[in-house]
């Protein structure tokens, strides 16, 4: 770890305030925010911080270690980049400095359908790391084209999100004028002014994109039409005949994710998807939903022998990780935490998150005296 950054940022709440304080507001408040009255983001921290861990000091045990095995290949730590649409608005090249240092790490990297980094891009970086997220287009054609795409550039994983039948509300967003279609105000003009390397970087790279949608916009110049575009063309709702002719189309490893409850576990299991993750979105679509924690335990007692269990929402430190892996989650993803890592430092910030992610969740597992991570279920009070 870069001492200059350990010095500057100790954990994952110093990589948030640097980056409050280094992008504009209505770029922070985005990727910061919840829906509504941001319920579910808090409840989010609040049951985590109810999850406690029992030490066994006086056991015998190893060294610990991070080392997973995931599908039939082994990661370097349980722990991955979540999916963030419209990544550029946080820092430009967000994703890229993201999926390679994922690659680096050898973690895995999750690209959203409305990255601002192409798919053909972010796999370059991320190399065998590099996982998609689909949000599947009503046109036919361009869902079979986004999923040739990634099958064209070797992803073997696939992420389905079932949980935006509907847009979020955030009444951040609509404020700054970020609700689709959005608008360019005074006062984001004035926010970005008083955020000078934000806007520089910004200015050098163009306004942030879709850019893995960008082939199928050809006739489309303005914002505008950019945002009507992508609300239409994504539009459809993923159900069960959707997801189960998704399996048929894909080949590699199908992912849900978006799942709360036992039901859509086992939807999903029979549509023949090899594992799903529990979420809620980062508190960002349903202000009423539990905590992915709280539905974890039941989830994976009722699909956890049958398919892979993965988590997030929520995370913003290791012990929050290994409080996941103790619930059964088999690897656990984190958002907001990551890009804090971009915001703050750019790209050295990307591989300084994981840094620190990685160093808290192995003292946690040191203290525990607990030395792997399908063990950590045992020390969980
Ligand atoms: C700014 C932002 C954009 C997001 N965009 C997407 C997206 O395009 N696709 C998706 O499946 N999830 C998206 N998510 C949800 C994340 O993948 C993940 O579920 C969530 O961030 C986890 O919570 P955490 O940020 O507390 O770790 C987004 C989350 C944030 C904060």
């Amino acid at each position: 770890m870069a001492d200059s950054l350990i010095s500057k940022a100790a954990c994952i709440a110093d990589l948030k305030a640097i980056t409050k304080a280094r992008i504009p507001k209505f770029a922070f408040e985005y990727l910061a925010g919840g829906c509504n009255d941001e319920n579910t983001l808090r409840q989010n921290r609040r049951a985590l911080d109810q999850v406690y861990l029992q030490p066994q000091y006086l056991a015998t045990s190893c060294p610990a270690s991070l080392t997973t095995e995931l599908m039939g290949r082994q990661y370097a730590a349980p722990f991955g980049v979540a999916p963030l649409g419209l990544s550029g608005l946080v820092w430009p090249r967000a994703a890229e400095y993201q999926a390679r240092a994922a690659k680096e790490a050898n973690i895995p990297y999750i690209l959203s359908t409305l990255a601002s980094t192409s798919i053909e891009r972010a796999a370059e970086c991320a190399g065998d790391n590099f996982w998609f997220q689909l949000y599947p287009p009503s046109d036919l054609a361009i869902r079979k084209d986004l999923m040739a795409r990634a099958k064209a550039v070797n992803c073997q994983h696939l992420v389905v999100t079932i949980d935006v039948p509907a847009a979020g509300r955030r009444p951040k967003d609509i404020r700054n004028g970020l609700a689709v279609p959005p608008k360019i105000s005074v006062k984001s003009i004035a926010q970005t002014m008083l955020r000078p390397a934000w806007a520089m970087a910004t200015v050098r790279q163009g306004m942030p994109q879709f850019a893995s949608m960008m082939p199928y916009m050809k006739d489309i110049s303005n914002l505008r039409e950019v945002a009507n575009y992508i609300r239409t063309t994504l539009k459809d709702v993923v159900d069960l005949p959707m997801l189960q002719q998704l399996r048929e189309d894909w080949s590699g490893k199908l992912i849900v994710k978006g799942v709360l409850s036992v039901a859509d576990a086992q939807k999903a299991l029979e549509a023949g998807a090899d594992a799903i993750i529990v979420s809620n979105h980062g508190g960002r679509q349903l202000d009423a939903a539990r905590p992915s924690v709280t539905a974890l335990e039941e989830i994976v007692a009722a699909v956890g022998d049958k398919m892979v269990v993965m988590v997030d929402s929520g995370v913003e430190s290791g012990p929050d990780i290994a409080r996941f892996l103790a619930q059964g989650a088999q690897m656990v993803f984190a958002g907001r935490a990551f890009m804090y890592g971009v915001g703050a430092f750019g790209e050295p910030g990307a591989a300084h998150c994981i840094d620190l992610l990685r160093q808290e969740l192995l003292q946690v597992m040191e203290q525990l005296r607990c030395p792997t991570t399908t063990q950590l279920p045992n020390y969980l009070l």
